[in-house]
């Protein structure tokens, strides 16, 4: 964690800065009337906004949950923990994760693991935390940037059949910073997965965070991946029936009104949120969300979008790299703009 909140992010883009929302001057609606409400697991959630996975199993951990899990509950965000898997060797470290439970009994809470957890462990791990949802995430290229991480990557796909048969919640595969395709999405949809993080560029790097404590990529690969934009767009193209989490160096509202109108369903957040918890304060966190959220109710009203399903139908242009990068995969920008 000291190593992320030292490493800087990038140096990829989110990509955003190549999606356009429309201002619209007569929109004909009052501040007070934006809703920015959504439903996601069956859960209705004051905000579409998601405090991404970040830590559990120490101390330190248990101070950093509590402190976030009391601010979902506070605001109406979801929340999902650090990946789970030291709550199995260590039970000590249990509290660090069922904390966020406590201080938000009601709200949306998402257990986390790897996704080559085994499937009985999975279904622990959300019954931990009584979870509405389960994170799968792949961290193949942070395991090979590790010198004593992961080599071997088969068997994944069966993994998470087994795991979605057992499973009592909705599973989420979550990437962490190097954006999905739509290969990669159309094969877990294969394998029965039906909600995506899409987890892509222009904030917290993996290779660059594991590099700082000699890793083997010696920052040769911190431009690999792909932008959160263009991942979000890939998925959303394929017209599948799935719910979308837009995830990767995400922080401001125009960035996050740009993925829900693309067609996201919520916006995670991580790298951001701890930088601001650990070097100023829970109040100041606080602060800064309710800023976001001025400001993301502000830039609906600009567009025109009363609520989460308006700005779903409001023209987006795609321009410059993200646009060209779509072109030349045969996925046309003018999906979102001629609407
Ligand atoms: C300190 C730190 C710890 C993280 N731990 C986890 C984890 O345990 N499980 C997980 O799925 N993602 C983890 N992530 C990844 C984030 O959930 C998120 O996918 C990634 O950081 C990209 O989002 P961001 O740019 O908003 O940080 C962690 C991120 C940070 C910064």
């Amino acid at each position: 964690m000291a190593l992320a909140l030292k490493t800087a992010e990038g140096p990829l883009t989110n990509g955003f800065e190549d999606v356009f929302l429309l201002p619209d001057s007569v929109p004909e609606l009052a501040f007070t009337e934006i809703d920015l409400s959504t439903e996601f697991l069956g859960k209705k959630l004051q905000y579409p906004l998601l405090i991404n996975a970040l830590t559990g199993g120490t101390e330190e951990a248990l101070r950093i949950n509590r402190d976030l899990g009391t601010l979902a509950a506070r605001n109406g965000l979801a929340m999902a923990v650090g990946s789970m898997t030291i709550a199995f060797e260590d039970r000590a470290a249990l509290e660090s994760f069922t904390v966020v439970r406590h201080v938000n009994p009601h709200g949306i809470v998402l257990a986390n693991c790897g996704a080559d957890i085994k499937p009985r462990l999975a279904c622990e791990a959300i019954e931990m935390i009584g979870a509405d949802g389960l994170q799968l995430h792949f961290n193949i290229t942070q395991e090979l940037a590790m010198p004593e991480g992961d080599r071997d990557f088969r068997g994944i796909l069966d993994n998470i059949m087994n795991i979605i048969a057992l499973s009592p919640v909705p599973v989420i595969a979550k990437e962490v910073g190097f954006g999905m395709t739509a290969e990669t999405v159309q094969r877990l949809y294969g394998a029965g997965i039906r909600i995506f993080d899409n987890g892509g560029s222009g904030g917290t790097n993996f290779i660059a965070i594991e590099d700082k404590r000699g890793g083997k990529f010696e920052h040769q690969l911190d431009e690999w991946g792909i932008s959160t934009a263009i991942s979000l767009a890939e998925i959303i193209s394929l017209g599948l029936p799935v719910k979308v989490v837009a995830s990767g160096g995400m922080r401001s509202s125009l960035d996050m009104a740009k993925a829900l109108a693309m067609g996201a369903d919520l916006v995670g957040i991580a790298g951001y949120f701890l930088n601001i918890l650990l070097q100023n304060s829970a109040e100041q966190l606080e602060k800064s969300i309710e800023s976001l959220l001025y400001q993301l109710r502000s830039v609906f009203l600009m567009s025109g979008a009363r609520d989460c399903q308006a700005i779903r139908t409001k023209p987006v242009v795609l321009c410059g790299r993200t646009a060209e990068w779509l072109r030349s995969r045969r996925i046309d920008p003018g999906l979102w703009s001629h609407r």
